[in-house]
């Protein structure tokens, strides 16, 4: 494919990204609007780039990751390693099982021993809550924080949030009903603190035993115990998964109970907005949190969840690696970017290196 001399100007214009400020990306409690808008309007970039027949680009040529998860994963951590690859950095996946962590390892040793291999970036998940604040303390890498405990998923509350505006062209003015274990989500969090920076209303719903009341004072959120009040004119349902791992003895309700009140079904999604998304972060408990026929049904957005979160991580490996700013047009490049600025999406990310 011959490169115009224009889109060469645009693909190595070097303009470092206007707000970027993280180092890290610990939680998106501490992402403004526009740093978020930034995520999108990057990850459409990256979009593109995925729509090619060869989705390769060598921005993060000669960079190091690593994936270090002590919990399972399947979609964030395959996504952040097809990412890596997508961006030409290497990448490299470390599961607690089968490591050094089995000798009895500490965190931080290993965080220490990545870093000493030449890591760059840690994309770590880890069953305790506030684990990568404390590798981000101790390490010269960057930390991405890929689930820790109940607290926080900032990479899944993105994509979500990207697919939202995807979807629906906004984020402001909906009305998002989270349903089900708020209590042991993560991604609940995430998204509580996320959707209520781009002005969406959220609304979560659950069994008093899995979302207490003082969730509504902790989080910019309404708890609303009817399932079918909280859904009434949601422009999107979000269920989430039981935990079955993170419950403590008495907390779940059995399940047959949890379908029968919570469950996300026909007549129930009928109650939202005409053609509202139903979201989910996944793995489903088949049959549970949604009824089988909606889970791949027309509003079912649970798969383009899972693409999107290869673009959306894209992005932020990209923004955190302080590559050079495309601009698509010149006009672009003075608008400070926001949820419907599109300065990056004709552009490509280009080679470039870390500023710090
Ligand atoms: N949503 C999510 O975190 O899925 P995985 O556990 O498969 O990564």
């Amino acid at each position: 494919m011959s490169v115009t001399e224009q889109e060469r100007r645009v693909v190595e214009t070097p303009i470092a990204p206007p707000v970027w400020r993280h180092r890290h990306i610990l939680d998106v409690d501490d992402f403004s609007r526009e740093e978020i808008g930034l995520v999108f309007v990057t990850a459409d970039a990256m979009k593109d780039i995925l729509a090619r027949e060869i989705k390769k680009v060598p921005t993060l040529r000669g960079k190091s990751l690593v994936t270090l998860f002590y919990e399972p994963s399947t979609r964030t951590r395959a996504s952040f390693e097809l990412a890596g690859k997508y961006l030409s950095a290497d990448v490299v996946n470390v599961s607690a099982s089968g490591s050094s962590v089995e000798k009895g390892e500490s965190l931080l040793d290993t965080i220490h021993t990545l870093e000493a291999l030449g890591a760059e970036v840690i994309i770590m998940r880890h069953p305790q809550s506030g684990a990568p604040y404390l590798a981000a303390r101790n390490s010269k890498c960057s930390i991405v924080n890929a689930g820790d405990g109940w607290h926080a998923h900032p990479t899944q509350s993105l994509l979500d949030m990207y697919t939202i505006r995807e979807k629906l062209g906004k984020l402001e003015g909906l009305r998002v009903a989270i349903v089900g274990d708020i209590l042991h989500s993560r991604v609940a969090r995430s998204n509580m603190w996320g959707l209520a920076t781009m002005g969406a209303q959220v609304v979560v719903c659950g069994p008093p035993t899995l979302l207490p009341e003082s969730f509504s004072r902790a989080f910019p959120v309404t708890v609303e115990r009817s399932l079918e009040r909280a859904v009434a004119g949601a422009h999107v349902v979000m269920a989430l998964r039981l935990q079955k791992e993170r419950q403590e003895k008495g907390l779940l309700p059995r399940i047959r109970e949890y379908v029968s009140h919570y469950q996300i079904n026909r007549e129930r999604l009928a109650m939202a907005e005409p053609e509202a998304l139903l979201m989910h972060p996944g793995p489903v408990n088949e049959g549970v949190e949604v009824s089988s026929e909606l889970t791949r049904g027309v509003q079912s957005v649970i798969d383009t969840q899972v693409t999107n979160g290869v673009a959306v991580r894209m992005a932020l490996l990209y923004l955190i690696l302080g590559g050079r700013r495309p601009v698509a047009r010149s006009e672009d490049s003075a608008r400070p970017p926001g949820p419907d600025s599109s300065g990056f999406r004709s552009g490509e990310p280009a080679e470039g290196g870390r500023s710090q």
